[in-house]
């Protein structure tokens, strides 16, 4: 079955399946005039309408002049879980701060209450669901992690949870353990007893079961120390589990330079990094996932983007998707966030979300950019160009979605 995408106004993406870094993150293809070929779920040809293979479709979508990108890849998430914390925010208004609530009790391990006591099929449903309303924004492929269980039995749920959407759902996933979100209550007076039972018990029974391939850490100020975080993703690549780190969110205690130390593939958040960790990161290559969003809803600063970018780190863009910090899902809102915050160029913020994310999550041999060979995944924007995608706000642009070949009902 063939498949031709015509009357593209502008074809916009990376090329390669490399990070940009640097000055290339702003460099894509734009192509006027071009269209899209696709052989079952796989781009023939994507490039100008002149150089397109003859032959006949067996079916012809009309772009009608409009914008076509990659789909979009979301590298970061914390997709399962149960309840939500709607509770907290006239809290937080008052003067609670997100680590204040943690301490007491909520936040992190209020949402760990609830997942504990959600069941397997509950929670498959309601991500499901958000899959389907991330699908509608354009995402393609996304990230999830566990964190919300803090016991083997809890994380394997969330993990299987993953493992079930992997085999049923349109969305590619990409499943990472994140055991260590939080000291459990259990474990309030000896933390150091939880990492051990992460490192001697948690991590090798999650990789027995192949039930992740990155292994993350939430390496902050009351939460992991860098010691505890350098255990846990040493651990997880004994067994395997490429080593991510949420670092420097909150404060800057050493979570950049881990990254570095261990080589993680990515370290996310970084609103509060400095200059040491930020030469860490670009001596040993690792892709810095921000998450704008975040910034918006915790009233913090944003992460320097562009210091990232001048450094020669890959920067990729993410929603950060989860009950407390980042109730939204919206890519394209970080994508907004990205622009005007962080002031990513439209081509930048482009590479944030398409091949830099597909790098992040281990994707960019599929994913990421519009090549021959590669999945077809694309949308077609209700945008005539990239500029006009990133200037407008707060509504969803995604025209027409083709995950792997198929178009998307909505
Ligand atoms: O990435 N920072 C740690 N984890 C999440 C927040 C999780 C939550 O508040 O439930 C984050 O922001
Ligand atoms: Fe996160």
């Amino acid at each position: 079955m063939k498949t031709l995408i015509e009357k593209i106004g502008l074809l916009a993406t990376p090329l390669g399946s490399h990070p940009h870094r640097g000055a290339e993150q702003g460099q894509i293809a734009e192509v006027a005039d071009a269209c899209v070929l696709i052989e079952e779920d796989r781009i023939l040809y994507a490039g100008p309408r002149a150089g397109c293979p003859e032959g006949k479709a067996d079916r012809v979508i009309d772009a009608g002049g409009r914008l076509v990108t990659p789909g979009l890849v979301d590298a970061h998430t914390h997709l399962v879980f149960g309840g939500w914390r709607q509770h907290e925010v006239p809290l937080k208004l008052q003067g609670a701060g997100y680590l204040d609530i943690l301490r007491a009790g909520g936040g992190i391990l209020s949402t760990v209450r609830s997942t504990r006591e959600a069941g397997e099929e509950e929670l498959y449903r309601k991500s499901a669901a958000i899959l389907d309303g991330m699908l509608a924004l354009g995402v393609t492929s996304c990230e999830a992690k566990s964190g919300y269980g803090l016991d083997l039995e809890t994380e394997c749920k969330q993990l299987r949870v993953i493992r079930r959407l992997q085999e049923t759902h349109p969305v590619d996933l990409v499943p990472t353990f994140l055991g260590a979100h939080a000291v459990p209550e259990e474990y309030k007076e000896h933390p150091d007893d939880y990492v051990n039972l992460l490192v001697e018990r948690m991590i090798p029974a999650v990789a027995e079961e192949g039930l992740a391939k990155f292994c993350d850490v939430f390496c902050e100020t009351g939460v992991f120390d860098p010691d505890q975080s350098r255990r846990v993703l040493e651990a997880g690549k004994a067994h395997g589990l490429i080593p991510k780190i949420h670092a420097d969110e909150i404060d800057a205690i050493g979570g950049a330079e881990l990254a570095g130390e261990v080589h993680a593939i990515s370290a996310e958040h970084l609103i509060a990094t400095d200059e040491r960790g930020m030469q860490a990161m670009a001596e040993a290559g690792v892709i810095a996932c921000l998450l704008p969003q975040t910034s918006f809803y915790l009233g913090k600063t944003y992460a320097p983007a562009r210091r990232m970018i001048e450094l020669s780190i890959p920067v990729a863009i993410a929603s950060d998707f989860n009950p407390g910090s980042c109730p939204s899902y919206n890519l394209q809102l970080a994508m907004n966030l990205g622009l005007l915050r962080y002031k990513m160029q439209p081509a930048e913020v482009l590479s944030a979300v398409t091949i830099n994310a597909a790098c992040a999550i281990g994707l960019e041999g599929e994913v990421g950019s519009l090549e021959a060979g590669k999945k077809a995944d694309l949308v077609i924007w209700d945008a005539p160009d990239l500029d006009m995608l990133l200037y407008r706000f707060g509504q969803n642009l995604a025209g027409t979605i083709l995950k792997a070949g198929k178009e998307i009902t909505r």
